[in-house]
């Protein structure tokens, strides 16, 4: 499907059709409480509209006719039917304002869950802040569509049409006069909807950007904070800020121009009414009765087209933001799951890259050149090589956060494009350089958050790693801020490794950390990784002398390259790219 928006944040267009049946769809499995909206909003309606015939029944009948008890039963008869009307048109707003958050929760599940399920190279190139205005603000500016204009518009439209069908029945001159006031309406209509589209988009698109914005600079606070960028960040703010004050100004006043351009019309209407109709009335052709009953209406009348102009700001809005909520949820993921998967319980024989080649974009360089190897099970390969050669890049692939533009990565000789990603991620654990923790306890994080894994399975896998007096210091019960910004990093490491153990992977992929900590924790870790890693396939980036040692095979990255493969010993013989590596990296240590 084409997208809606041109570039990323959409050129200053509203595609109203293709939008529209997109926003229809939403509502079609929602018919039943529609179709009771509709009801309550009939009789609602019918009752306000039947107002002013009653009182100009009481006034032309019943005052008349001098006869108190019709006058009395004439304004019994008004007052039920205003009461009627007051109901009904609370039962409506509730029913609307439950159909309204009902669509918004739908939308906001089915948006993460699309989110969930993009590739990694989304969240590459999209602001999280961007992100977070579309699943909360986007959506959020829906809500008047549903829960008000959807429905209303038809009330609105109907009591404007019902109000001259009432009129021309009793009065077809006074009528026309009326009508002659349309035309004007109608043009003041049509140009604040076309003047309005490009604010409304840019307003949207401004609280994208803020929002963006903000989440970036918070999560940069320290940065911020160290390189006194504290005034520099305000300013961008206000200047963000006052842009988006600016377009939403620009909708705003259009809105103000056009209630009060048709506001005028309102006096020229009675006095129009009252100068015209009073002339019939004194000739005998007009009733008094008639004459309230018209200048009540006038007042009715310009309500719906009041409503008229929020309902169109409204659809501009929310069709701004429609767009850019199908739009995400056009997005297509570029990791797939295959429609017939294999399916792989647990790993026999190991992992092989085959010429596997992979750019982040089309138009970047490559970032990996016909790479390939192998990992048998049970044996631990470590990639070395200069910062920015690929390694990370290797491991993402292992993991199917992207797909290799050539070549194939396969485990026991099945591809992982074969495989689905929940599969290839079940045999994979992973250590990050620095791992992100949520918030919630330790022990929460080292569970994964799986509230379903037992306290003795963490334990044991402490026990077994030798972290018993370390993980004793941290305490397991700590509440953990945020990303476990209250935790040291070399805590951290060693809740990494600890949180490896206890997914048991098949597979092991370990970022090493290059950030150093003291001698006896580094100590510490280097045991504990050595324990995890024993009789384990691994693939592990490896910044520690111990850790490539022990490798069965080093392969040595180099601009996206392997660029030499081999055992500690053979590649030290060799004296290649990785002796030269090693004495400059390692013979420190
Ligand atoms: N998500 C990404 N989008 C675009 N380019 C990327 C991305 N990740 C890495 N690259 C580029 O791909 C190349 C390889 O990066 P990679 O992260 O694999 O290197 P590395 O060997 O892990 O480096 P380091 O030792 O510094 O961690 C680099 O040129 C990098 O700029
Ligand atoms: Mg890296």
């Amino acid at each position: 499907m084409e997208p809606y928006l041109e570039d990323e944040e959409g050129a200053g267009r509203i595609h109203y059709r293709k939008t529209f049946r997109r926003l229809a769809a939403l509502l079609a499995p929602r018919w039943r409480p529609v179709a009771v909206a509709f009801l309550f909003l009939v009789v609602a309606s019918l009752a306000s509209l039947a107002g002013p015939v009653v009182l100009r029944h009481a006034i032309d009948v019943d005052l008349a006719s001098k006869s108190v008890r019709g006058l009395l039963t004439t304004l019994a008869v008004f007052f039920l039917v205003n009461s009627a009307s007051v109901v009904f048109t609370y039962f409506l707003r509730v029913r609307l304002e439950t159909l309204g958050q009902d669509i918004l929760l739908e939308l906001k599940k089915s948006l993460f869950a699309h989110l969930l399920s993009l590739g990694l190279d989304y969240f590459d190139r999209t602001p999280v802040g961007r992100i977070t205005a579309r699943v909360e603000s986007d959506t959020g500016a829906l809500r008047g569509l549903f829960a008000e204009t959807a429905v209303l518009i038809f009330r609105d439209v109907g009591m404007f049409f019902g109000m001259f069908a009432v009129m021309a029945s009793v009065h077809p001159g006074l009528t026309l006069v009326m009508a002659s006031l349309l035309p004007p309406v109608a043009v003041a209509s049509v140009l604040f909807v076309r003047k309005s589209a490009a604010p409304f988009l840019a307003v949207r698109k401004l609280t994208a950007e803020l929002s963006g914005y903000l989440t970036e600079r918070l999560q940069g606070m320290a940065v911020v904070q160290a390189f006194n960028r504290q005034e520099d960040s305000c300013g961008r703010l206000a200047g963000l800020s006052r842009r988006k004050f600016e377009a939403e100004f620009r909708a705003e006043s259009l809105a103000v121009y056009f209630f009060v351009s048709v506001l005028t019309l309102e006096p020229v209407a009675i006095s129009l009414v009252l100068g015209l109709g009073g002339k019939w009335a004194l000739q005998g052709s007009v009733t008094v009765g008639t004459l309230v009953m018209f200048i009540l209406y006038v007042d009715q009348l310009f309500a719906p087209i009041f409503h008229l102009t929020e309902h169109l700001g409204t659809i501009q809005r929310s069709f701004a933001a429609g767009q850019r909520i199908f739009d995400l949820l056009d997005t297509a993921c570029t990791v797939t799951d295959p429609p017939a998967p294999r399916y792989l319980s647990r790993v026999e024989h190991g992992v092989e890259f085959r010429g596997v080649s992979l750019r982040y974009a089309p138009d970047a360089p490559w970032a990996l050149r016909e790479v390939s190897f192998a990992v048998p099970k049970g044996s631990r390969a470590a990639l070395v090589g200069e910062t920015g050669g690929g390694k990370t890049s290797i491991v993402s692939l292992l993991f199917k956060f992207y797909l290799p533009q050539e070549g194939d990565i396969l485990i026991d000789g099945v591809s992982v494009s074969q495989m689905t990603q929940a599969n290839v991620r079940r045999l994979m654990g992973l250590v990050q350089q620095d791992i992100y923790l949520f918030p919630g306890t330790v022990m929460d994080n080292l569970k994964l958050m799986d509230r379903s894994v037992p306290d003795d399975r963490v334990r044991d896998a402490i026990r077994a790693l030798g972290l018993e007096a370390i993980c004793r210091r941290i305490d397991l019960d700590r509440t953990v801020i945020e990303r476990g910004a209250n935790l040291s990093v070399g805590e951290k490491q060693v809740l990494s490794l600890v949180r490896a153990m206890v997914l048991d992977p098949a597979i092991l992929v370990l970022d090493e950390a290059t950030s150093s900590v003291d001698p006896h924790t580094e100590r510490t870790i280097q045991a504990a990784m050595e324990r995890l890693l024993e009789d384990r396939t691994s693939v592990v980036i490896a910044h520690r002398l111990s850790t490539v040692r022990h490798a069965d095979r080093i392969l040595v990255v180099r601009q996206g390259r392997v660029a030499e493969s081999g055992s500690h010993a053979e590649l030290l013989r060799k004296g290649g790219a990785y002796s030269k590596l090693y004495k400059l990296q390692f013979s420190g240590s």
